[in-house]
């Protein structure tokens, strides 16, 4: 075989090659011991003489010239980011559409709190927040809530042992003499519902007022499909002179109207409570016909209006689970997918 030929073939071919790939197969194809260099060295003892000692120092020229362009080619690839590509390495396309970065949304707990707080603010309430460590006294006693009554318990409330210095309960006046005299000395626990709010807003603010307070509350009961240790609620109130039951109806029926945008059936019946009287629990048939307690309500006790010095005034009352709103508006079968963090749950909503 020609090794001018071989030459020519050779540096046209490897002219045309884009992937390391190929670079291995040229190699084997030319430089191997089974490639045409290597073929041309197997002849040289069947040519004559005079012709035998040129051809082999042009088949050596011609070898070590294919392995120099070779490598040339090899480092040009490299340049070009291609054997990048093939390995799939480090290899920036910029023909390729680029990726979206992830951006954060609201959690449906908040989505459904803002809702809620967007609907009574139409309606003329105003926000309210309190702290979610509370007194005993904010907690219970204020809300006429007896010494013995079982949510008291250490079964049904988280008490604190003692965070006396981290708590600035001594901003909030206490009427009742017994508090006065040593606010500090309140049992602390983990606020078992935002109706303590009530208590911190009356003592602050005169009638008429209406406010909505939602926020964490935290219970030491054991979790099921509708049950959660920390969970939210959404509470209202309500004062001002002759409001009656038909005013708290009328309320709540035109909020749970705006907020499922759709007819959802529910229900009140009778329900007690310390510090209402008389008081209802309210509950919503879900799509699967059973129903499910929304919330507790019902007209502020006398004994609360007391314990903040409130006089000559109606009002009313309620405490509504947030999960469990949202559970009704948008089918969910369990409260606890809520804090679980599971991005198939979250990401639906
Ligand atoms: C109360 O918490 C009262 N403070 C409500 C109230 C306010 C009554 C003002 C009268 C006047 P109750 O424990 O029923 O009541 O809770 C109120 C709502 O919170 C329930 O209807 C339910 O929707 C939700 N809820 C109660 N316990 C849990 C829990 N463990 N997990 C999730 N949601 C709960």
């Amino acid at each position: 075989m020609d090794t001018a030929i071989v030459k020519k073939q050779a540096v046209e071919e490897l002219a045309l090659i884009e992937k390391a790939g190929d670079l291995a197969l040229f190699e084997k194809k030319y430089l191997s011991k089974q490639g045409l260099i290597a073929d041309i060295f197997k002849t040289l003892k069947d040519l004559p003489e005079n012709k035998r000692k040129a051809t082999g120092q042009q088949a050596n020229k011609l070898k070590q010239e294919l392995e120099l362009l070779l490598k040339e080619k090899e480092l040009r690839l490299v340049d070009a980011g291609k054997m990048a590509k093939e390995s799939g390495k480090d290899f920036f396309d910029e023909t390729q559409p680029g990726v979206m970065p992830e951006v954060g949304y609201l959690h449906l707990i908040t989505q459904t709190q803002r809702q809620a707080e967007s609907i009574f603010r139409g309606m003329g309430f105003e926000l309210a927040l309190g702290p979610e460590v509370e007194t005993e006294w904010y907690n219970f006693d204020a809300l006429n809530v007896a010494k013995d009554h079982p949510a008291r318990d250490l079964q049904d409330t988280f008490w604190l042992k003692s965070c006396k210095s981290q708590f600035p309960i001594s901003n909030f006046q206490f009427p009742n003499k017994e508090q006065k005299s040593n606010p500090q000395a309140q049992k602390l626990l983990l606020r078992t519902h935002t109706s303590s709010v009530q208590i911190r807003y009356m003592q602050s603010h005169q009638p008429p007022f209406r406010i909505i307070a939602p926020g964490r509350v935290f219970r030491n009961e054991a979790t099921d499909q509708r049950h959660e240790a920390q969970f939210y609620q959404i509470e209202g109130l309500m004062v001002e002179k002759n409001i009656s039951a038909a005013n708290f109806k009328a309320i709540i029926e035109e909020f749970l109207s705006r907020y499922f945008e759709e007819k959802v059936e529910i229900r009140l019946r009778p329900g007690y409570f310390p510090f209402v009287e008389p008081g209802f629990e309210i509950d919503a048939k879900r799509s699967n016909g059973k129903w499910m307690e929304l919330m507790g309500a019902g007209m502020v006790h006398p004994n609360v209006f007391k314990a903040v010095g409130i006089k000559g005034f109606t009002g009313f009352a309620f405490g509504c689970g947030l999960e469990r709103l949202a559970m009704i508006k948008h089918n969910i079968p369990d409260l606890r997918f809520f804090y679980q963090s599971d991005l198939r749950f979250i990401k639906q909503f």
